[in-house]
């Protein structure tokens, strides 16, 4: 079976990815220069989804950096959040009063992101951006707020599809297509 089979269109290919991943990496570069020779940036990627786009886009930022890693899930096996993201692992680095940024692959209903810039504001930081690849705004029903002089970077706003692929899943496969596209919906009914 080919996978590329289940996918009725694609919305973003490997080279649009990879010019997006290389503008937002020059952004944060920018943004963030005459912080980090004082400590480095932390850039903390949301497992499981955010694998792909992390291992990107760290890879084109030309700063002192560390990585660190947080599992979060509230989408389970189906294609509606459940509204109670929960941390099921979590970073190990010390953030207090340091530079953090959040790596997500896609922001839907906002669950996932205010669950994670609560717990990252408790231990500290002292100022908490977002970097995701997509954003579906009009899916929004928590509102977050950065952390201290945090900013959001967003890649690529999606149509209110469900998207697969570039580490997106539905019922956790998917994740490994080199591209984002829309699932049949044969395949997820
Ligand atoms: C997905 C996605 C984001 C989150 C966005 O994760 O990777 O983390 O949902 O949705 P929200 O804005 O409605 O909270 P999921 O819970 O499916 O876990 P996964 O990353 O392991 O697939
Ligand atoms: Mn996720
Ligand atoms: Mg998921």
């Amino acid at each position: 079976m080919a996978l590329d089979d289940h996918i009725e269109r694609i919305l973003w290919t490997e080279a649009d990815i990879a010019a997006r991943v290389s503008e937002l990496a020059a952004q944060i570069s920018d943004d963030f220069r005459e912080h980090t020779p004082s400590s480095p940036l932390i850039l903390v990627g949301v497992a499981t989804g955010a694998f792909l786009f992390f291992a990107d886009i760290v890879r084109k930022i030309n700063l002192p950096l560390t990585v660190d890693f947080i599992r979060v899930g509230s989408y389970g096996c189906g294609t509606q959040s459940t509204g109670a993201p929960r941390i099921s692992c979590d970073i190990n680095t010390d953030v207090k009063g340091k530079h953090v940024v959040l790596v997500e692959d896609i922001v839907d209903t906002g669950h996932t992101l205010s669950c994670l810039i609560a717990h990252l504001e408790s231990k500290g930081a002292g100022s908490v951006s977002v970097c995701a690849f997509l954003d579906k705004p009009t899916r929004r029903k928590v509102h977050f707020q950065l952390v201290g002089d945090g900013k959001l970077y967003s890649g690529f706003e999606c149509p209110d599809h469900f998207v697969v692929g570039y580490g997106m899943d539905f019922a956790e496969l998917y994740r490994n297509l080199p591209y984002v596209g829309v699932l049949k919906p044969e395949h997820y009914n």
